[in-house]
């Protein structure tokens, strides 16, 4: 039995004038503790797939199967997401933005242990009580990282979480991500337009054109890795070369 299969999924959004095929049968097996990185031109689908597998968008076609039940809005698929920009709320404290998906009222004590831990694992320790307004945009994704895995999730989807981010953060957020991966055992869905990011961080990058799966390329390297390896660099050009319309 496949861990997480991707069948036939297909997205048309139906505008007053024309109708938009997002999503033309993606077809995918995902496995468990991979990092799957999404790499794709603006309008590829990237986005579209997240919110389906999120259970935030409705397919039009096409099934989703976890560990052999398929998935529908009674049966969401245990997801954490992370978007391209944090979303914090601004009148919640970091802890309280952390702890949001479960309820205030009834939270158990352990819960407070739980963000202190999450915190520290992301650098934040003693951020507890700031508000949003007071962390830069690196600190305020490392937060809504942090909501995205307080409940645990078995998958963790990301859409260009580091988009946003200067060069140096941006670096300083990828090597923590491959941390978070390596110690956590959870399996990543990540969105990227950076290719040298999807490399430095993929165990398998797919690309995807016009809605449906271009290319998907294993990356069996080890991390930290090295940019200019040999590998590193032939599997840049193979994906470079998938991207390529011409
Ligand atoms: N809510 C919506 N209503 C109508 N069309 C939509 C909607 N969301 C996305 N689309 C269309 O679906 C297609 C895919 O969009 P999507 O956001 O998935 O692309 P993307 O690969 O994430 O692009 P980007 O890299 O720019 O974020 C685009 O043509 C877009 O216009
Ligand atoms: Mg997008």
């Amino acid at each position: 039995m496949n861990w997480l299969s991707i069948k036939g999924l297909q997205k048309k959004y139906e505008l007053e004038d024309m109708d938009v095929d997002a999503l033309n049968g993606i077809d995918m097996e995902i496995e468990q503790g991979g990092f799957i990185v999404i790499v794709g031109r603006s309008g590829s689908g990237k986005t579209t797939l997240l919110r389906i597998l999120a259970g935030l968008e409705q397919q039009t076609e096409g099934r989703i199967i976890f560990k052999g039940s398929v998935c529908d809005s009674e049966h969401p698929l245990p997801v954490g997401m992370v978007f391209q920009e944090p979303r914090l709320l601004p009148w919640l404290s970091v802890e309280n933005n952390i702890l949001f998906p479960f309820h205030p009222e009834g939270r158990a004590k352990d819960l407070h242990s739980k963000a202190i831990s999450l915190l520290k694992m992301l650098g934040l320790e003693g951020y507890e009580n700031a508000m949003p307004h007071q962390l830069s945009g690196g600190m305020a994704q490392r937060v809504a990282l942090g909501r995205a895995l307080s409940c645990d999730p078995e998958i963790v989807l990301l859409d260009e979480p580091l988009g946003a981010l200067d060069y140096f953060t941006r670096r300083a957020l990828q090597r923590e991500l491959a941390r978070i991966y390596m110690e956590g055992g959870k399996t990543f869905l990540m969105v990227t337009h950076d290719v040298g990011e999807a490399l430095r961080l993929g165990t398998r990058v797919i690309v995807l054109k016009k809605g449906k799966i271009e290319a998907s390329i294993p990356i069996g390297l080890e991390y930290p890795r090295d940019r200019h390896c040999e590998t590193f660099q032939t599997l840049l050009d193979e994906v470079l070369a998938a991207l390529d319309d011409l």
